[in-house]
């Protein structure tokens, strides 16, 4: 394991338990939204990469997909366990990192992965080992929030304010880079989205990771000093006395050539 992935690891071992019921992601009607049109047939195997409490694996089982969901840190597979008896679902757990999948060549149909991407040491490995794994003709979906492609200013703000609040945070990935590791190993793609979703409460934020008190001061002074520019990005406000933002989101959708 490398040093980011090691860190990665050693915080979702402590948070796990807040990424299970009620937590925001339990919410997966945008990766519902992203499988809307896609023709996977009944039965299908799909890899749920970096699952964290399994809600988007829980979302392809109810579609009716046999389901390998994934992720490096073991306390996360064993809150998917649990979910998945508590739903009823039957899901398959393995414990590997995203940059190397153990898996055939041409294993599934539908590789997924939602707000994972931007922890990962190399996403041009877990884009190459994606499109290794699957099928010709398979789906690649991601959901990542994201930076826009031409403001280095908006992309280094938000950067730094990702890595204070949670220190294994690694880079989230402009779109104009997502599209170019899709086409560089022949995934086509059929979406790419980026729409803004209410970063709803800068103290839950905070809480999900255990950011440290001396963080939170120092993203609250990123947020007092922002510039016009990251104003315009991202729109910060307080609401009902809570610090919000608007977070850009991705949608990738894309296909193995045939
Ligand atoms: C925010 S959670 C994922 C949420 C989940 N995909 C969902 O839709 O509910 C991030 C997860 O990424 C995992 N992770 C981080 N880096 C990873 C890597 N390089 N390989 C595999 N999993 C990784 C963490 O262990 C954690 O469980």
């Amino acid at each position: 394991m490398d040093a980011i992935q090691h860190a990665a690891q050693e915080q979702f071992q402590k948070q796990s338990h807040r990424y299970a019921r009620g937590h925001i992601l339990e919410n997966t009607q945008d990766l519902s939204a992203a499988l809307e049109g896609i023709a996977i047939p009944a039965g299908g195997e799909a890899l749920d990469v970096a699952t964290g409490a399994g809600h988007a694996a829980f979302c392809l089982a109810r579609a009716g997909l046999r389901v390998t969901a994934s992720d490096l840190t073991p306390a996360m597979l064993q809150r998917v366990r649990e979910g998945a008896a508590e739903r009823g679902l039957d899901i398959r757990t393995r414990e590997h990192s995203a940059e190397t999948l153990p898996y055939r060549d041409g294993t599934f149909d539908l590789v997924s992965c939602r707000v994972a991407p931007h922890h990962f040491s190399s996403p041009a490995d877990f884009v190459r080992e994606s499109a290794r794994v699957l099928k010709a003709g398979g789906w690649f979906v991601v959901i990542d929030g994201t930076v826009p492609d031409d403001s280095p200013e908006a992309e280094a703000w938000l950067h730094q304010v990702e890595k204070l609040r949670d220190p294994s945070h690694n880079r989230l990935i402009p779109p104009r880079e997502w599209h170019a590791l899709c086409e560089q190993n022949g995934l086509v793609i059929r979406k790419l989205d980026v729409a803004f979703r209410k970063q709803p409460d800068l103290e839950w934020y905070f809480e999900t990771a255990a950011t440290s008190p001396e963080n939170r001061e120092q993203v609250r002074a990123l947020i007092a000093t922002a510039t016009d520019e990251i104003r315009r990005q991202y729109r910060p406000g307080e609401e009902d006395g809570k610090i919000i933002w608007w977070w850009p989101m991705l949608t990738l959708v894309a296909q193995k050539v045939a």
